[in-house]
C-alpha cells in the first residue's frame, strides 16, 4: 500500500478566513481593476498569490524573535544569521538586505556596466528589471523544454550549454557580466537544474573567469527535486545537496520571504571578499548599515532560526512540495492543462490552452485569474504576457510561450481541504470556460507593470 504523509508540525494558534458571496467578489475585481494584485485581502478566502512572505513561522522562530537584538551596529543577532548563511550555504561574506529584490539591486549595480550581457536560466522580473537598470541585458539561455508546458523533462530549469557558448562568443567573456541561476525557476513553473548541469555550467565559467551567482531562493526545493529525480541523490540529505549545488557558484541572492520560512528579510551572499567590500559600500547608502542591511535584529533572528530549519530534516520539504503535487495531481486527473512536472511552489494552470478562443493580447492568463478569484475567492497571480512587460528598446509587447496562472502554496499555512476547495473551483472555471472574454489595460504602469495594472473587459459586439 502506499503510504500517506503529514506535515510534520501541528496547529497552535490560526488565523480565521471568511467565505464572501459571488456578489461581493464580483464587486470587487472590478473595484481592483481584474487585477489579483490590487484585490484587499480580506476579500481574499484561500490566498495563493504567492509564496513569498506568507509563510506560519514556528513555535521557535517566535520565540527567537524575542532575543533579537536591536543594536545599530555589531547586533548578535547578524553574527547569527552570519553563521547560518555560512552553515547552510557555504559562504563566507553575508550582505543583508530587507529583500530579494535589494539583493538583486546592489548585485546588479557592482557587476553590471552599460553594454554587459547577463546570460540566466529564464527571467525573473525584478531580477531583470535590477539587471536592466544598470545597463545590462538579460539573455535567456535556459533549455528549450522549459518554454513547453507539456514538456516531462525532469530538469527544465537547466541551462543550455551550448545556448550560453554562443553567447559568450558573440559577446566574448569580458561583456559578459556574470551567469544569473536561478535554482527552481520560478516562471517555468517551479522547475529545477540537475546537479550535472549546475556543476557543468560552473565549470565552463569559471574556466573563462565568467561569475556564476545563483538566484537561490528556491535552492532547497530544487535540492529536494534532485534527491527525488537524479541518480546517485537518492540516499543524499537536502541539506548536504543544498551544500554541493551552491558549492558550484561564486555567490548568491536570496529573497528569504520562500525557503527561508520567515515573512521579510533576504540576502546578497559571496565569495570575494573584494566583491562583498563593494557591496557593503552601497549597502549603507540603499540598505542599512552592514550588520543590519534591510533587517531589524529579530527579523534576523527568525531568519537564521528558518534557514536551519527548512533543512534540520528533510519532513518539511518532502511535505511542502507533497502539497503542491497533492493540488497539481488533482487537476490533472479532471482534465485541467497545467504546467508538468508539477513545480516545487505551486501549480501553474496553462492559460493558453485553457482559455484557447483568447488570443494572447487579450491576457488570457489575468482573466483566469479573475474568473477563479470571482467563482471561489481564490487568488492566484499571472505569470504570462502581462508579466513580461515591453521590449526597452522596441517598445513592443513581449510575447512569452508560458501564458500561466500560478497558484502558489504558501509553506506551513493551508491544509488538504484547502487544496481540495481550491481544486474544485479550478475544475468549475475550467468547465466553463467557453463563459470567460479577455481583457484590456485601462492603465498601465511603465516598470513591472503586473503589479498596479488596471483592466476591463473588451466590450463585445452586440
Ligand atoms: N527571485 C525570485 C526567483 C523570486 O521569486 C523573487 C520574488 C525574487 C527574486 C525577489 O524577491 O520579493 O523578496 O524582493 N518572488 C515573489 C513571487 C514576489 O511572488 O514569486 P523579493
Amino acid at each position: 500500500m502506499n503510504r500517506s504523509w503529514a506535515e510534520p508540525w501541528k496547529i497552535k494558534m490560526v488565523e480565521p478566513i471568511s467565505v464572501t458571496t459571488r456578489e461581493h467578489r464580483e464587486a470587487a475585481i472590478v473595484e481592483a481593476g481584474y487585477n489579483t494584485f490590487l484585490l484587499k485581502s480580506d476579500d481574499v478566502y484561500i490566498d495563493l498569490l504567492t509564496d513569498s512572505g506568507t509563510t506560519a513561522m514556528s513555535d521557535r522562530q517566535w520565540a527567537a524573535m524575542m532575543i533579537g537584538d536591536e543594536s545599530y551596529a555589531g547586533a548578535r543577532s547578524f553574527y547569527k544569521l552570519v553563521e547560518a548563511v555560512h552553515d547552510v550555504y557555504g559562504y563566507e561574506e553575508l550582505i543583508p538586505t530587507h529583500q530579494g529584490r535589494g539583493a538583486e539591486h546592489i548585485l546588479s549595480q557592482i557587476l553590471i556596466s552599460p553594454g554587459d550581457v547577463i546570460p540566466g536560466n529564464m527571467y525573473f522580473t525584478t531580477t531583470r528589471y535590477h539587471q536592466e537598470r544598470a545597463g545590462g541585458t538579460f539573455v535567456d539561455v535556459i533549455i528549450d523544454e522549459a518554454h513547453d508546458p507539456t514538456s516531462m523533462h525532469p530538469f527544465k530549469g537547466n541551462i543550455d550549454l551550448d545556448k550560453l557558448a554562443a553567447v559568450v562568443e558573440e559577446f566574448g567573456a569580458e561583456r559578459v557580466a556574470y551567469v544569473s541561476f536561478e535554482t527552481n525557476v520560478n516562471l517555468a513553473g517551479g522547475q529545477p537544474a540537475s546537479m550535472a548541469n549546475i556543476k557543468a555550467v560552473y565549470d565552463y565559467c569559471s574556466q573563462r573567469g565568467i561569475l556564476v551567482m545563483l538566484d537561490a531562493t528556491r535552492a532547497v526545493e530544487n535540492a529536494y527535486m534532485i534527491q527525488q529525480r537524479e541518480a546517485g541523490y537518492e540516499d543524499s540529505s537536502v541539506a548536504s545537496i543544498l551544500s554541493e549545488i551552491t558549492s558550484y557558484s561564486d555567490g548568491a541572492t536570496v529573497s528569504s520571504k520562500k525557503d527561508n520560512l520567515v515573512n521579510i528579510g533576504g540576502f546578497l551572499a559571496v565569495r570575494d571578499p573584494e566583491l562583498a567590500r563593494k557591496a557593503r559600500a552601497l549597502l549603507v547608502a540603499f540598505e542599512g548599515l552592514h550588520t543590519y542591511g534591510g533587517m531589524a535584529g529579530r527579523d534576523m533572528e527568525a531568519l537564521a532560526e528558518g534557514i536551519r530549519e527548512m533543512v534540520r530534516t528533510d519532513d518539511h520539504v518532502r511535505s511542502r512540495v507533497g502539497q503542491v503535487e497533492y493540488l497539481g495531481n488533482r487537476l490533472i486527473k479532471f482534465g485541467v492543462p497545467v504546467v508538468t512536472p508539477i513545480g516545487g511552489h505551486g501549480v501553474f494552470l496553462d492559460a493558453a490552452r485553457i482559455l484557447e478562443h483568447l488570443d494572447q493580447d487579450e491576457f488570457p492568463a489575468q482573466a483566469l485569474a479573475a474568473a477563479i478569484y470571482v467563482d471561489s475567492g481564490v487568488r492566484g497571480m499571472e505569470r504570462g504576457i502581462v508579466s513580461a512587460g515591453r521590449d526597452p528598446l522596441t517598445g513592443e509587447n513581449r510575447r512569452p510561450n508560458l501564458e500561466l496562472v500560478r497558484l502558489t502554496i504558501p509553506r506551513r499555512v493551508y491544509t488538504q481541504s484547502h487544496m481540495d476547495v481550491v481544486a474544485e473551483s479550478v475544475i468549475e472555471v475550467f468547465n466553463n470556460r467557453e463563459s470567460i472574454g479577455g481583457l484590456t489595460f485601462t492603465y498601465e504602469p511603465e516598470d513591472l507593470r503586473f503589479f498596479q495594472a488596471r483592466f476591463a473587459p473588451i466590450a463585445q459586439d452586440a
